[in-house]
Order: C-alpha cells, then structure tokens, then sequence
C-alpha cells in the first residue's frame, strides 16, 4: 500500500522505519497506518456524497480502541458482534448511536447492554431472537429499533468458511420467510422495524454478487410495503476485498457507484459494513527471523511470529505477502516461513524466495484485518504490541502482554 514504502533500502511505515520500531517495541509487533485506515474510510464516504448513509466499520477485523478511536473521529459508525465490542466502541469515543448490533447468538444481557447503550440498531438473526429481543426491551421499558438480516441466497464465490449468504449458512433469515417475521416484528409492542440487511461474504472480488443481493432485498422492500411495512434503511453488510496478491477487487468507489446506479431514485438510508477493507493493507506484522533451518528437501525461517500471532494462513490456508524489511543482495532459496507453535499447521508463509539470514526482520503484508483480533495466547505466547504509525510518530497502542498477564485470573487449589 502507498503508506508501506521501500526508502533507502528499508521499509517504512509512513515516515518511521520498521527496523526503529523493531528496535523501540520488539517483535512481533502489529504495525497500523493512520493515514491508510483515514484514506479507506473516506474512500466510502465520498463515495456516498449526497447520500443519506452511515459507514459502521466491522470491529471484529480490528478492535484495538487506538484504532476505533482512529474511526470514531472521522464519525464513524460501528458494527459489533458482542457486549465486548460495544464496551470497546465506548471506550473509544463512538457514538452508540450509530452502533449497529450483528451476530446469531446476542444474550439477554449483550442486548440489555446494548438497548441502555442507545444503539442504532439490532440486526435480528432469527425469530426467537426477535421474541427475546421484544422481552428484554419490555423489561427495561425501552423500544429496540430493528433491522431482519436476511439470507438472499447468493453465491458470494469466496473462501467456504468466509461465505455467510448461503441457504446453508446460519446466518440470518430466509428472504421467502422475511416477510412473516416483519409482519410479527410490526405487531410487538417493544420492537420498532426500522431496516433491513444482509451480509454475503468476506473477501468478495466482484460487485456482481452484491448486486444480485441488493436486487433481491429491493423486491422483500417493496413486498414490505405492500404490507404497509416502511423499511428507511437499507444495511448491505460489509465484505469488499482487498489485495493480498494478484486479486483486483473492485475500489469503493466502483462497488458503490454500481449500488447507487441500482437503487435509483430510492429514498432509502445506506448504511455498510466494511471490515476488511477498511483495515488490512493499513498493517504488516513485523517478526525476526530466529532460525534458518536446512534439510535435504527443505529451508525454513523459523520465525518469532507464529499461528497465535496471525491464523489465517493456517485456517484457511490463505496467501500473505511476506516482505524484507531491509531487503538483502544475493542468491534466493525458497522457504517455509514458519512459527515457534508445536503444530505443523504453524505457517505463514509456504515456499517463498527470500534472501534472509538469522536476526533479519520481515514484514507479513495486508495483516491489519483478522489478525491481531484472531490472535490466541496458544503455546503460553503472550500477544503481540500493536503501534500506530501517524506520520513521523509511533504510538502504542496495546502493550506487548507480560508473563503476569498469561495468568491474570487463574488460581491455584486452596
Ligand atoms: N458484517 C457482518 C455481519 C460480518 O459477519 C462481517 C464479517 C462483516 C460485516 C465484515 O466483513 P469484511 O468487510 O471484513 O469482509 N476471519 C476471516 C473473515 C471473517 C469475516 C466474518 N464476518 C478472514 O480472516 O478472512
């Protein structure tokens, strides 16, 4: 990305080399660009310009507060999937307002918070939901606005695990049962039907899904009205790619221009969920190498970042760009770039040529969505620092965890 820079034969972060933050914080370290995650996130909003909208970043992708804080500022909006989450948009400065409430198994006590909390809305996954959502807001004399996730039944041709819009997933509300569930949304007594929304899939490289979607939820919005049910918006989830290697993912501009050209002149508010493409290319993991280690058929790095740190090259075998930090003169050998962690899934990168010897640094690219967030304490590994690079200033923004804080909690028998 244009904030992750060779200068001089180093990569920079912005203004600040990689091997001086090495040097102040440690590795491994998650390393996030202010001006990429502004720079993503006005990409969206201009590309909403004249539009009634509310962008709702995806905080599971990311949800260190130095990063929401980052968005909060810019007046964003936050999609959150926990109690946990809403407690970090909080403690960040987000508007609770503009909170919007994802996921298949909200608890009595997440939506108590979340309904005390003045959230924007409740996207419901499922009918029982939507009686305990009814019940619970009854108890606090409070009125929950609601939005139905529905399921269109969309291929969104990406990874298995990341694919949600399918028949067969769990997520959300058959679209042919939606309007019964709306029907019965209208009559409850402390539920106020206020939206409508979808998600299809992450990692999508092509807007035609999303359209096929968007085609889809405009008929059940017209079969609503029909029923006198009037919908003000309409939440199209999140799940634009990004670039981790060849893919060519359509811009935000490009993927919301063809959304506008298809709603016409629907008067209708737009709200999005975008995680990934917010976030991923604003961070690199940076690690050293410990080891290299030859045998007859192999070379590998053996690295002090490992599957705990980063999962997804392990659990969905997906591809990440691993780059030199001061990039060596020299014969390459291919290698398998590997962690400390007693698993032979503990990869991330397969087969790379690399010039590298013991003690050098790399950078594992596109690292700043599901990364750090995905992270595990696996193998008693405390996790990583995480900094923010704003221009020529570093900032922690989550100390590296301590011996101390791998036990925080646990007790020995009386
Ligand atoms: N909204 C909902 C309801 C979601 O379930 C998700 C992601 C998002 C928004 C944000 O999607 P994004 O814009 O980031 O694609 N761990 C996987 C990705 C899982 C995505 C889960 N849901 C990965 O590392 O590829």
């Amino acid at each position: 990305s244009a904030e992750f820079t060779y200068q001089n034969g180093e990569l920079f972060a912005e203004n600040v080399a990689l091997s001086d933050i090495a040097g102040t914080f440690g590795s491994p370290t998650y390393v996030y660009s202010r001006r990429h995650i502004e720079t993503a996130y006005r990409n969206y909003t201009d590309a909403l310009a004249g539009m009634d909208h509310q962008v709702c970043y995806a905080v599971k992708a990311n949800s260190n507060i130095g990063v929401l804080n980052v968005l909060a500022r810019l007046g964003a909006g936050f999609d959150i999937v926990s109690a946990g989450e809403l407690a970090r948009v909080l403690a960040a400065g987000g508007d609770a307002k503009r909170v919007v409430f994802s996921g298949v198994g909200k608890t009595e006590d997440e939506m108590a918070e979340a309904l005390k909390a003045g959230i924007g809305c409740f996207n419901v996954e499922s009918s029982s939901e939507l009686e305990r959502l009814n019940r619970v807001a009854g108890s606090l004399k409070l009125l929950a606005p609601v939005s139905i996730r529905v399921n269109p039944d969309v291929d969104a041709q990406t990874h298995p695990y990341i694919s949600t819009g399918l028949r067969d997933n769990k997520f959300g509300i058959d679209i042919k049962e939606a309007p019964q569930v709306y029907a019965r949304a209208r009559d409850l007594e402390h539920i106020n039907v206020i939206g409508v929304d979808c998600h299809i899939g992450s990692q999508l490289t092509d807007v035609s899904p999303f359209l096929d979607a968007l085609d889809r939820v405009l008929l059940l919005i017209d079969e609503l009205a029909g029923l006198g049910i009037s919908i003000s918006h309409l939440d199209l989830g999140g799940g634009l790619g990004v670039k981790y290697r060849d893919e060519t993912p359509p811009t935000p501009a490009a993927y919301i221009g063809a959304i506008r050209e298809r709603l016409g002149e629907r008067k209708v508010k737009l709200l999005f969920e975008p995680g990934r493409s917010l976030v991923a290319n604003a961070g690199v993991l940076l690690t050293k190498v410990e080891y290299l280690k030859h045998n007859e058929h192999k070379n590998f790095a053996i690295i002090d970042a490992a599957m705990n740190d980063m999962l997804r090259p392990a659990l969905y075998s997906a591809w990440m760009d691993l780059l030199p930090v001061r990039p060596r003169e020299g014969g390459a050998n291919a290698y398998d770039v590997v962690g400390p962690v007693c698993e032979t899934g503990d990869f991330l990168a397969k087969d790379r040529e690399l010039v590298i010897e013991e003690g050098d640094l790399l950078a594992l690219a596109s690292a700043g969505a599901y990364g750090f967030t995905m992270s595990s304490n696996y193998n008693s590994r405390g996790r990583a620092a995480e900094v923010m690079v704003d221009g020529d200033q570093v900032h922690l923004i989550r100390a590296r965890e301590s011996l101390a804080d791998l036990m925080l909690g646990e007790q020995l028998l009386p």
